[in-house]
């Protein structure tokens, strides 16, 4: 391992859990320790425990789980030294270097550099002749020259290896090309480049970096838009498009736009803290990023019937972060590009001013559903509206619609909010069984990747990690553990590996925390051993239970050993016995 285990333990000590857990998610205090909603998996009601005594956390709905490094991988996409990088500078603290840099990071420096060459190359393309086509579809957008050099948008050749020739004379590799797919494989092994005849979108992260691309045809040719694959250095659900303007021009709010072109002419509009998803639906990962910028965001959809639900989904998730919504009601035009287009920068302007409330956005659509000149449709919009109010979890907010409604049908409004609490209360009581039969069930159909053999062996794997957890808790086990379990004694692959992995700590006098762990298993694996951990939280941990553990590997063990006595001289078979006597 690159980083010395007592920079490690001495990091460990500094970075508390819950600090650093708290700085991404509200913690809650339940008992001993703290609760949460999870972000590594969407839930209404709190299914992690961050534990204050093993510095850890466990997700019991989606398994997530480990200590304050793996949390930092997690939630931050690092790897882990990155992850002890970032840790380290929160702490005021510097990773002591070892001279020889780690591997995925020098690849991933490597690839930022060739994004940014290629990004040079389609800017310069577009500027050439070569890139006439692409200049010209960008004037039919109607961008200026100071809007193009400020995105540093591009133009990529109609050629199947213009851009690799260029990034080879500037000494880079296929297979670093491939890693940052610019280039794709042929079926006979040959590279060839991803982007061809398009015009060039860079996507730029918040230190500057160059970490993708996306690609647009000049006609109506399908697939429209082609974004970068994810790569060592970029995943989409983790990025905004222009976040890296957006994020100095925010002041509390920004505008939430679905696709490239619509964020370059608002931002060509003068609005600057606007940002959109890169080709696929805002991400939960997306709505955090937004909040750590925004109190208050602007959904700029586009108008038809996807661009609404769109809207309608991507509300629930910044009601989820915190982040209030607001819903740009766009007509007479398909998109905000289209919108700026036809009816100029200051009508634009006032639509943004204008943006209505989420609730005056919902329930404006739901009011256009009754006729409510009838007594029928004021019933039926009543029920609605009820339903509406029950969603709104702000009480003040849901007295102002209480209000609004109920002069809007003539009715009591006391009445009307009574019901909508009401409702309210059911509603959460569905959602939790919801959430738990969910838990349930994926907990039945699941393929377990990190212990494949766990299915099968149920019951050993069980008693190993009863074991797992019992030798954690008490190290100073060990030794009588090894006395009674045979060499090898562990049945599934991965349970033996951690075994290993904590005996090698144990014998090497290290403090036993997932901490220390923790350089040696991927993130999963770490939500796995957090877990086993967990649960023993909830039994006694005896002796006797660990007595019982172990005899049941001992069983399987002579099991195994009885099935292949066929194949054992009457030598062997006579020292089996014998040994199975002295236990
Ligand atoms: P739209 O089809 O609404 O495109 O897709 P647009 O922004 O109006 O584009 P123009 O105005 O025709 O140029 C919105 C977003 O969805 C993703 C892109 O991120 C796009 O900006 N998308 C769309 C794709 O990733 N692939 C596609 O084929 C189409
Ligand atoms: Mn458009």
């Amino acid at each position: 391992m690159p980083i010395p285990q007592s920079f490690i333990e001495q990091l460990r000590m500094s970075c508390d859990i819950e600090d650093v857990v708290s700085s991404y998610v509200s913690l809650k205090r339940a008992g001993r320790n703290k609760t949460c909603l999870c972000p590594f998996h969407s839930e209404k009601t709190p299914s992690m425990v961050v534990y204050e005594d093993t510095q850890s956390f466990y997700c019991f709905g989606c398994g997530a789980g480990g200590d304050v490094i793996t949390f930092i991988r997690r939630i931050e996409n690092l790897d882990y030294v990155e992850a002890v990088k970032l840790l380290a500078s929160r702490a005021g603290l510097t990773v002591p270097e070892d001279g020889q840099s780690d591997r995925t990071s020098r690849l991933k420096q490597r690839i930022l550099e060739l994004n940014r060459e290629a990004a040079r190359f389609f800017h310069s393309c577009l500027k050439s002749p070569a890139g006439q086509k692409g200049m010209a579809y960008f004037k039919k957008r109607q961008l200026s020259p100071k809007t193009i050099t400020a995105y540093g948008l591009g133009y990529a050749p109609d050629s199947w290896d213009s851009l690799r020739k260029h990034l080879f004379q500037k000494g880079f590799t296929d297979e670093e090309m491939y890693a940052a797919a610019v280039v794709a494989k042929g079926r006979n092994g040959g590279y060839y480049d991803q982007f061809r005849n398009r015009v060039m979108f860079p996507i730029i992260d918040l230190r500057g970096n160059v970490i993708a691309f996306g690609g647009r045809v000049l006609d109506d040719q399908k697939p429209k838009y082609l974004n970068s694959a994810d790569t060592p250095v970029f995943k989409k659900s983790r990025n905004l498009f222009s976040l890296n303007f957006a994020k100095n021009e925010a002041g509390g709010r920004l505008i939430l736009a679905e696709g490239y072109m619509d964020v370059i002419a608002i931002w060509q509009a003068g609005f600057h803290n606007v940002v959109a998803t890169l080709g696929t639906a805002l991400t939960p990962e997306q709505a955090r990023l937004i909040s750590q910028y925004a109190k208050e965001v602007v959904i700029a959809y586009d108008s038809d019937g996807p661009g609404q639900a769109a809207t309608h989904r991507a509300v629930g998730l910044f009601e989820e972060v915190g982040v209030s919504a607001k819903v740009l009601g766009i007509t007479g035009a398909k998109d905000p590009d289209e919108y700026i287009k036809k009816f100029g920068t200051t009508r634009f302007k006032m639509l943004i001013e204008g943006a209505n409330s989420v609730a005056d956005f919902e329930l404006h659509k739901l009011r256009q559903e009754f006729d409510l000149d009838t007594e029928d449709g004021k019933v039926e919009y009543l029920k609605k509206a009820v339903q509406f109010l029950s969603g709104l979890i702000n009480p003040l907010e849901r007295e102002v619609y209480a209000g609004k409604i109920a002069g809007e049908i003539g009715v009591n409004r006391e009445t009307i909010l009574a019901q909508a609490k009401a409702l309210a209360a059911k509603k959460k009581k569905a959602q939790d069984k919801r959430e738990w039969r969910e838990i349930e069930t994926n907990r039945a159909v699941y393929r377990d990747r990190i212990n494949p053999q766990r299915a099968k062996f149920l019951k050993e794997a069980k008693a190993e990690e009863g074991i797992l957890a019992f030798v954690f808790k008490n190290p100073d086990s060990l030794e009588y553990i090894e006395s009674r379990l045979p060499e090898n004694g562990f049945v599934t692959d991965f349970n033996a590996r951690v075994f290993r992995i904590i005996k090698d700590k144990i014998q090497k006098n290290i403090t036993l925390d997932l901490t220390a762990v923790s350089g040696e298993l991927s993130p999963e694996e770490m939500g796995r051993v957090a877990g086993i951990i967990a649960a023993a939280e909830q039994s006694e941990n005896t002796k006797k239970q660990l007595d019982d553990y172990i005899d049941v590997l001992i069983q399987h063990n002579n099991k195994v050993d009885s099935g292949n006595v066929g194949t054992l001289s009457p030598q062997e078979i006579y020292e089996r016995i014998k040994q199975s006597k002295q236990k």
